[in-house]
């Protein structure tokens, strides 16, 4: 039985992770779906609890996913959970040299290996900061995130 994880701030989930979730799921036996938080990153958009609730709805389709909270390490929850990779998409060069590098420090740390899984193109330019932006502004980002994401930034936002 293989089992991955496939971290993330996922704040808000999109389009983008959903295909990587749903691609993990073909490749591996049992994925575990953690939104972590990112001490790079400042305020969050959604509490944790939040992105939990949001990634259970949205991916309530995949029996083999299970959804997970963790403030932590990335690769104490991989032990915890007995993940034999951690998974991570990535979009463009771009996201190679950050990706790559926590790879490696994953692995020197705890001796996990990452697998990277490509992004569609039709998904390579979504990311989380943008969908933030537009949704704060009053935009329209209910094409590029699942409808429970959608029902939550309309509620917020009206839109
Ligand atoms: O969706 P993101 O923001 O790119 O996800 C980044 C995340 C949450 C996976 C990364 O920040 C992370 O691994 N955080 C947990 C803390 C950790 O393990 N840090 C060491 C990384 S080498």
């Amino acid at each position: 039985m293989s089992k991955v994880l496939y971290p993330g701030s996922f704040d808000p989930l999109h389009n983008g992770h959903l295909e990587i979730i749903e691609t993990a799921v073909f490749l591996f036996d049992e994925v575990v779906v953690a939104a972590m938080r990112n001490p790079q990153k400042g305020e969050p958009f959604f509490e944790l609890s939040e992105r939990e609730a949001m990634l259970n709805e949205s991916l309530a389709h995949l029996p083999s996913v299970s959804v997970t909270m963790f403030d932590g390490l990335v690769v104490d929850l991989a032990r915890a959970e007995h993940c034999d990779f951690i998974v991570k998409g990535l979009r463009a060069v771009s996201d190679f040299e950050g990706e790559m590098q926590m790879a490696q420090m994953n692995h020197a740390v705890s001796g996990v290996h990452t697998v990277f899984l490509p992004s569609a193109s039709a998904h390579s330019f979504l990311a989380s900061r943008f969908i933030r932006d537009i949704a704060r502004m009053g935009g329209d980002v209910s094409k590029m995130v699942p409808p429970p994401v959608a029902k939550r930034i309309q509620e917020r936002y009206g839109r």
